[in-house]
């Protein structure tokens, strides 16, 4: 039976994870807290460790891990810029689930989106206090208007797919660009100042890597249209929040949907309703009235999450088998010899 190691556990996780760590013979030992250089030793023992969006996989944690003798890290999200992919060639496995639903996510934009241009967050709190009043509530039509969406990755092509159910024109970003999207009419590749100047709306899908890194910052801001609607639910650090604070302010950004934030691993996923937020960049963006969060749930539906399990459960049983796992980070230190996938070199 293989043991792992569970970080950064919560109540949902656990019935999938069970579920389907029973049928292939892994007992998961599941820890409240997150993984980082504090709680490495508790990986002692087991043979793998499972880790989310927030846990810290750096050079120190890696190293002990492997000191530990731990053979993998799996990752049940699809994006890793928490991990330290070169320190951890050739010391421990890195897999991770690429798509466990994309219309989560997609859906989870547009839900987002919609809250915030026909002011639905405001319309359910009035409405409990009996205030039938309309007044300050008035959207605007998604249909005629242009989208431009950076990463046409699966996320990024179902959210274009929704768009254009509402009648939305699409300018689309991807360094890759996708084969067969573009039809020169509806739907354009474009570069990225043209996306910035001519979209009403703004949703990030692509991941968060050093070239993405504040891909919306105070000049990319200064680039869009006044009123602009921005999406994130991508990865937090993809917008520089203080520049995105100060357009919201100078009323450049019309409105804000953000279900990540740069420095969200300190206080996503839990319950900080009795404290004093230190962060204050986070609580200005969370007290203006066309800013809307929510705390990274864009994955969180139940068929996301079976198939992050059914994925991670497997993918340890095929590290473990000593055969190829189509969703090892590292082809090489998995002892094959092509490495076109590789993401850390
Ligand atoms: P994907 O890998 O299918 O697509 C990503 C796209 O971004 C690709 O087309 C790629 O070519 C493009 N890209 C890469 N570098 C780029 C760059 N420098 N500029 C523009 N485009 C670039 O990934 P998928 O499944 O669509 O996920 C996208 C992102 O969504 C993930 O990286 C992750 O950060 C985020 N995500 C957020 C979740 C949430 O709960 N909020 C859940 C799952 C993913």
């Amino acid at each position: 039976m293989l043991k792992v190691a569970f970080f950064d556990t919560k109540p949902y996780d656990k019935p999938a994870f069970q579920k389907y760590g029973d049928e292939k013979n892994i007992k998961f030992k599941f820890f409240e807290t997150k993984l980082n250089e504090d709680t490495v030793d508790l990986a002692q023992g087991y043979d793998a460790v499972c880790v989310f969006v927030n846990d810290t996989v750096n050079k120190e944690v890696i190293d002990r891990l492997y000191e530990l003798g731990v053979k993998t890290v799996a990752l049940r999200c699809a994006g890793f810029n928490n991990v330290d992919m070169k320190h951890a060639f050739g010391k421990v496995h890195i897999v991770r689930v690429p798509a466990y639903s994309p219309y989560a996510v997609a859906e989870h934009a547009i839900a987002m989106l919609l809250t915030s241009v026909r002011r639905i967050h405001k319309a359910y709190i009035r409405t409990r206090d009996f205030n039938f009043s309309l007044s300050g509530m008035t959207g605007f039509d998604l249909h005629g208007k242009t989208v431009g969406v950076i990463g046409t990755g699966r996320i990024g092509r179902v959210f274009i797919d929704i768009c254009r159910g509402f009648g939305m024109k699409v300018l689309a970003y991807d360094k890759f660009p996708a084969e067969g999207l573009d039809n020169g009419d509806t739907v354009r590749y474009t570069k990225l100042d043209e996306l910035f100047e001519k979209s009403d709306i703004i949703s990030l899908h692509c991941p968060l890597t050093e070239e993405t890194y504040h891909i919306i910052n105070r000049d990319s801001l200064e680039k869009c249209k006044k009123g602009v609607v921005l999406v994130n639910t991508s990865r937090g650090a993809l917008v520089d929040a203080e520049a995105l604070l100060d357009a919201i302010k100078a009323k450049k950004v019309g409105a804000a949907c953000l279900d990540v934030y740069e420095e969200e691993a300190d206080v996503f996923f839990e319950d900080f309703s009795g404290h004093i937020i230190q962060d204050d960049v986070l609580a200005r963006l969370i007290s203006m009235p066309n800013v809307i969060v929510s705390s990274h749930q864009a994955f969180l539906t139940e068929e996301a999450l079976n198939n992050i399990a059914e994925t991670t459960v497997q993918n340890i049983t095929e590290v473990f088998g000593g055969g190829r796992c189509a969703n090892e980070m590292c082809y090489r230190s998995n002892g094959a010899e092509d490495c076109k996938n590789c993401k850390c070199f």
